[in-house]
């Protein structure tokens, strides 16, 4: 076999067998082909697409790459989830321990943030002693100790999918549906859970900008879940606007406290919910009402939150800090960004505000660069908002006291106030099951 003649086969729209793509990306891997050959094929792949079978395959491939996580030393029914990515998106922090207090198990792999994103585990790590890396043993009895446990990636989880995104990354070929599927597939099938959540973002802070591209890629995501035997739904949730409040480490674990302590930001609180009684309901824990209500009490009688905590203290980590947010390392540099005008917010640029918070120091430029945990910024005025001039419209937080002119130009872009209120916008726009795509 020749990937010569693949890139051909590809570049005239035809479909690759198993036995090519196994080929391809096991060579690819092994360093036996070139990343000039496989950038041609990736981006034959970018223009032409593939059926639901190579997209599987490729899937399939690239899972068995690496470790595949056996989690059944874990009792009860596990459940993961993914997040394509978003500003303020810190819902596993909330979903995570109450699906535990509910009953459901989760051990979950999480990422590092880069760029406008932020990453579970650089969130996590704002926690004064957690430990985000843990043998398999301390990782099992973790979840079976107190439902739970959040880690970092075990550097073995899917090498072929890290060799393919570098690549992509540097040719142009990340927004491709069949590629973005194939690869947080990969690695949630070898993550070992029977069940995952996946929350797709769609709009402005988004990789899927539109519904259409978002709906597409969840199908995609859903089939080759269920394809593998995982039972598998999808949510769209829209990331026009920022999650929540709160954006920078720290800041966003203090928000998630509040809300499992049910005085949290109201978006943010309901997608929680929604989230959760998904993972509840792949469970097998009852229809999604019930679901739902078991996620609501789990809030309302502290179980959750307790929950939580469990995990934070198994894990090494100072608990103190969640009850008494004052423990938290301060950053030492504040300013306000001041409205100057009267109106509403009729636009929040999720990928700008993400960018800000990053040149406050709460995020990475490069993978290299280290992250300020107590940086980043509070939202006052969000979408909707009706503004006076004067108001302030965001508290920036920063240990780099000349990034705050910065930070405050680049906000002021990212956000427009016009006269009229502008209408509602879902919080969650479609929901997508085996065979069944709902719309909201
Ligand atoms: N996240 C991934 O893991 N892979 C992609 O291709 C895009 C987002």
């Amino acid at each position: 076999m020749r990937m010569y003649d693949l890139i051909d086969k590809k570049k005239r729209n035809g479909v690759l067998t198993d036995s090519e793509i196994k080929f391809m990306v096991d060579s690819y891997f092994a360093g036996e082909i070139p990343d000039y050959q496989m950038s041609a094929m990736l981006m034959a792949i970018w223009f032409n697409g593939m059926n639901d079978h190579e997209i599987t395959e490729l899937t399939k491939v690239m899972a068995h790459s690496g470790d595949m996580i056996d989690l059944s030393a874990i009792e009860g029914k596990k459940v993961d989830k993914h997040s394509t990515g978003g500003v303020g998106d810190k819902t596993t922090l909330i979903v995570a321990p109450i699906v535990a207090a509910c009953g459901g198990k989760v051990a979950k792999m999480s990422g590092r943030g880069l760029g406008h994103t932020g990453g579970t585990i650089d969130k996590l790590e704002s926690i004064p002693g957690y430990r985000t890396v843990l043998s398999r043993d301390e990782f099992f009895n973790t979840v079976n100790e107190c439902g739970l446990s959040l880690i970092g990636q075990s550097g073995n989880l899917a090498p072929a999918d890290k060799k393919l995104y570098a690549l992509r990354d540097v040719t142009a070929t990340v927004d491709s549906i069949p590629l973005i599927a194939s690869s947080i597939m990969s690695k949630k099938l070898a993550a070992g859970s029977d069940c995952i959540l996946l929350d797709v973002k769609t709009g402005s802070g988004a990789f899927m900008k539109t519904l259409d591209d978002s709906i597409k890629l969840a199908e995609t995501m859903v089939a080759i879940g269920e394809g593998a035997g995982r039972r598998t739904v999808a949510m769209i949730t829209d990331m026009d606007t920022p999650l929540g409040l709160s954006i920078g480490n720290s800041l966003e674990v203090i928000e998630s406290m509040e809300v499992l302590q049910g005085h949290g930001p109201a978006d943010l609180t309901e997608v929680s919910l929604q989230l959760a009684a998904n993972m509840l309901y792949l469970v097998g824990k009852g229809s999604l009402e019930d679901c739902r209500k078991l996620a609501e009490v789990s809030i309302n009688d502290g179980t959750a939150f307790e929950r939580f905590c469990k995990m934070v203290k198994a894990q090494g980590g100072d608990d103190s800090v969640l009850r008494d947010y004052d423990k938290f390392a301060k950053a030492p540099y504040q300013c306000e960004v001041i409205a100057k005008t009267d109106g509403f917010i009729t636009n929040m640029n999720s990928e700008t505000i993400g960018v800000t918070s990053m040149i406050l120091g709460a995020g990475r430029e490069t993978k290299e660069n280290d992250i300020d945990f107590s940086a980043g910024l509070v939202i006052h005025k969000k979408y909707g908002d009706e503004v006076k001039s004067g108001d302030s419209l965001v508290t920036l937080y920063t240990s780099k006291k000349d990034s705050l002119d910065e930070a405050e130009k680049l906000y002021r872009t990212a956000i427009q106030i016009g006269n009229k209120k502008p209408p509602q916008k879902p919080l969650i726009y479609a929901r997508v099951e085996r065979g069944k795509i709902e719309k909201f």
